[in-house]
């Protein structure tokens, strides 16, 4: 046993030597939709002024005001109502831990529905904060009885409530969610509606955020065409936002990431037409995977489309051997057996994913 071992094994949480890290898959040369990614990049002419832009940014310099200017500027594409405020985090993941370590009170406990987004459960884990996992019904709506009653058990102290979901890409009944965010108020726990995937969606939690002070409202850039630049924002009362706030290192968010960040909100369009046939590729794509026989997809209001098959394994393995990635949710929850998800890619892609998935099943 060397010194190194005995150190890291003195020195390291138990939990965490016996945990793995995060994967992500390899994707060289593959057609890529397996992470709900905009598949859209900017016209030549942007992204050269884009390059313009970031070379003209102090780099020596430690990040300032500029967030701030990017605050507003979020505040504004987003209509932050009055009484709100917003943090910014180094993507959504940045705010669920933030989340996670204020909450993280002795006997408190996390809640979401399951099938659901895996950090909610990791990083509660990571603080040894308990994590209640709700089953949605076999249709993947929310079980309003088993909720209400896991709330009334467990006093959550946050619910995480992903409007649309992530695997399963739907947008729960408003009336249940509306009852959901009263019981856990009624326990003194916060819900938040995680709407990464709301510039896909009909409908957004903006009225929920003012109707309610235990609720917060979490987006990110990331669907939207900025995943490799990492900015979500959590909204809420600000009282609120302003004690989760105290917990975000100080520099989170690097100069090229807000400078980025608001060189795309400066070209809110260009993203809102990339939006726009992402969602009528999806309506294409979902059409065209219910007219195949042995496929079974579900509607979306995300840029995603989980669909059964026979043997997503094999299925699996057949698209990648054409080339093209997706998801195997199958091992992620029992509701999702034989279930592949689908991001929807350029027009070009999603072609390429038909002909590849007809040939594999
Ligand atoms: C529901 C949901 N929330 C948050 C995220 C994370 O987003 P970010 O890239 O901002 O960390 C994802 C990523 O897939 C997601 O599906």
């Amino acid at each position: 046993m060397s010194l190194l071992d005995d150190c890291m094994r003195r020195a390291v949480r138990n939990d965490i030597q016996g945990l793995h890290a995060y994967a992500v898959q390899p994707s060289a040369g593959l057609v890529k939709l397996d992470t709900m990614e905009n598949p859209h990049r900017l016209p030549p002419a942007l992204r050269a002024a884009l390059g313009q832009r970031l070379g003209e940014v102090a780099l020596n310099r430690y990040p300032a005001e500029r967030g701030d200017d990017l605050k507003a500027a979020l505040a504004a594409h987003a209509g932050l109502p009055e009484g709100c405020a917003l943090m910014l985090g180094n993507g959504s993941d940045e705010l669920i831990t933030l989340l996670s370590m204020a909450c993280a009170t002795p006997g408190a406990v996390f809640m979401a529905p399951l099938p659901g987004f895996v950090m909610y459960a990791l990083s509660a884990q990571l603080q040894r904060v308990p994590f209640v996992g709700v089953p949605l019904s076999a249709d993947f709506e929310l079980d309003e009885a088993a909720m209400l009653a896991a709330i009334a058990r467990h006093r959550p102290a946050l619910l995480y409530l992903a409007y649309p979901n992530n695997p399963t890409a739907n947008l729960w009944d408003d009336a249940v969610i509306e009852r959901l965010i009263d019981a856990v108020g009624q326990v003194q726990g916060l819900v938040v509606m995680d709407e990464a995937y709301q510039p896909f969606a009909a409908r957004d939690s903006m009225a929920r955020l003012l109707a309610h002070p235990q609720v917060l409202v979490m987006r990110t850039m990331s669907k939207f065409g900025l995943a490799g630049v990492r900015i979500g924002y959590l909204m809420g009362r600000s009282a609120l936002v302003n004690e989760i706030d105290k917990l975000r290192p100080p520099f989170n968010i690097s100069v090229l990431n807000a400078e980025a960040a608001l060189f795309a909100l400066e070209h809110a369009g260009q993203y809102a037409a990339q939006a726009a046939l992402i969602r009528s590729e999806r309506e294409r794509v979902h059409a065209a995977l219910a007219a195949m026989p042995g496929v079974q997809p579900w509607p979306s209001q995300a840029n995603m489309v989980l669909a059964r098959v026979a043997d997503a394994a094999a299925t699996f393995a057949g698209l990648k051997q054409r080339g093209v990635l997706v998801k195997n949710v199958s091992a992620m929850h029992p509701l999702l057996a034989n279930c592949l998800r689908i991001t929807i890619g350029t027009p070009a892609e999603n072609e390429q994913l038909l002909a590849a998935l007809g040939q594999s099943l």
